[in-house]
């Protein structure tokens, strides 16, 4: 397998471009096993969230992989639950404890609602102490994004936002560029919404490279520098999820793909009134 490429983000750390999430798996077993398995396949970066309570499992499967944290890259989430600064700043502290570990590589605010100010404080607290190496935000939406920036002292090295060839972000991208902040992705395949995995123009791609359309969609991410963290329970994709680093999309190819964005949410609309009242009750 060739070499997982890093980014430097804007403090100066490296990140991989390419992680793997264990988003939504509730069942702790099936937690290790995953991360033990990606682990085993080369990944190095996790993507977590408080919300999922797995941090635990993803402890004791590092712990048995053998491998020291400087070697990993972990991410966690804060949710809506632990909003505010004196609950977010424990919450990062019982992630810590949970995680085994005396320091977070990255750790975002999980949406951008409730008291996200202090919860944002906190976490520059946390970083301050050298209990995280960089902080972050996600699903910020341009406007509100722009409007964070401007009023934190610590520029968010990361906003991770739903993004996939159908929804490209390239608006978003102009002013997270514009302010030095990277883009991630979260739902790289758009969860296999829009018929992703037998998308023709993706699948005839691969064909020319001996790749498959999910590998493709994965390689065009990282070729526009969007981290990526695709979610896979099964050790079989996992590895294919991971061979997107021995070859590269053309130029032509890399624009045929862009011609694949749809410019909108293929999930929720953040800036939905039904749906922020929904993540607001689930406390999410
Ligand atoms: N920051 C956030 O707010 C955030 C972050 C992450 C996720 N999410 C949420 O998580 C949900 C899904 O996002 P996601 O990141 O899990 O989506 P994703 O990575 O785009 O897609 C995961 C899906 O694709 C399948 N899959 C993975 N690799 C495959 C391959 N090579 N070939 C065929 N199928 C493959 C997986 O099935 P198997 O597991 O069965 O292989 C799983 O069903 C969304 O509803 C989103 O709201 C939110």
């Amino acid at each position: 397998m060739t070499a997982i490429k890093n980014i430097k983000l804007n403090n100066g750390l490296e990140m991989p471009l390419e992680g793997f999430s264990v988003a939504q798996l509730a069942d702790a077993t099936k937690v290790k096993d995953v991360v033990k398995a990606a682990l085993k396949l080369g990944y190095r970066s996790i993507d977590m969230a408080q919300n999922d309570h797995q941090e635990a499992a993803v402890s004791a499967a590092i712990k048995e992989s053998g491998l020291p944290h400087e070697q990993l890259f972990l991410t966690t989430k804060v949710g809506l639950a632990n909003a505010g600064a004196k609950p977010a700043y424990d919450s990062v502290l019982r992630s810590l404890q949970a995680l085994q570990t005396d320091y977070l590589d990255l750790v975002l605010i999980h949406q951008p609602l409730g008291d996200y100010y202090g919860t944002y404080h906190a976490l520059e607290a946390l970083y301050h102490e050298h209990k995280i190496r960089a902080i972050g935000v996600a699903n910020f939406e341009p406007d509100r994004y722009v409007d964070f920036v401007k009023h934190v002292s610590v520029t968010p090295a990361i906003n991770q936002v739903e993004a996939h060839v159908f929804n490209q972000q390239k608006f978003a991208r102009k002013w997270l560029q514009k302010y030095h902040t990277q883009i991630e992705a979260w739902g790289p395949f758009a969860a296999g919404k829009n018929e992703f995995f037998t998308n023709q123009i993706l699948t005839k791609i691969g064909e020319d490279y001996g790749k498959t359309a999910a590998q493709v969609g994965l390689r065009f991410l990282v070729q526009e520098n969007i981290i990526v963290n695709p979610k896979s329970v099964h050790p079989k994709r996992l590895a294919e999820n991971l061979g997107i680093w021995d070859f590269e999309l053309s130029d032509e190819d890399m624009e045929r793909i862009r011609n694949l964005d749809e410019a909108q949410t293929f999930f929720n609309d953040h800036h939905d009134p039904a749906f922020v009242e929904e993540l607001s009750d689930l406390k999410l």
